[in-house]
């Protein structure tokens, strides 16, 4: 059982967190290269933008299953209260509430001005750019704690 809810709790790492970190990548220069023109709108660009945007913000909602799925594995494996499994959750918690509470919210804004055909300021897609580097930060470093469980007795 421990194995099976480990396996998926990998694949929802991979299949969900993937995408997000791919597509927000993506997204501040995808913003940048939107030319303004609203005689000629730039609709294959914000074609792009939009999409990028819509996986951020399917593939986070899926990506909710990769700590339900921790926990339980945690469970199953009577690990809960390890020092490297708190501290997992509380930086898995922490880059939950970076795209939350700024990477999802400044995407939508840049989204909105693109779509009224209105310049994005390079401050706005730098900021985003920043918010987005400090998520995938926080859950690499997650990927690490899993991986090496500093303090562990059980496994490799
Ligand atoms: C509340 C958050 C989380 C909890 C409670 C949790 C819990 C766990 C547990 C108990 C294991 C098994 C470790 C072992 O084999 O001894 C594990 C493994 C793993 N987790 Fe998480 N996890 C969480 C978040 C994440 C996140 C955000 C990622 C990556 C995006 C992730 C990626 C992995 C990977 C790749 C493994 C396999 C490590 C290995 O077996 O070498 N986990 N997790």
């Amino acid at each position: 059982m421990t194995k099976f809810l480990l396996t998926l709790h990998v694949l929802a790492a991979i299949v969900a967190v993937g995408p997000v970190t791919v597509a927000a990548s993506m997204f501040p220069p995808a913003a940048r290269r939107v030319q303004v023109d609203a005689d000629e709108p730039d609709t294959a660009g914000i074609g792009t933008v939009r999409l990028l945007h819509r996986i951020c913000r399917v593939y986070s909602g899926i990506g909710l299953a990769v700590p339900l799925l921790g926990f339980a594995t945690a469970a199953a494996m009577g690990v809960l209260g390890d020092g490297w499994l708190t501290t997992s959750m509380a930086l898995t918690a922490a880059a939950a509430g970076v795209l939350v509470a700024f990477v999802l919210p400044r995407q939508e804004e840049l989204l909105g001005e693109l779509t009224e055909h209105r310049a994005v300021e390079r401050s706005g897609t730098v900021r985003l750019a920043m918010f987005t580097g400090i998520f995938n930060l926080l859950w690499a470093t997650v990927t690490v704690l899993m991986i090496v469980r500093p303090g562990s007795t059980t496994g490799a």
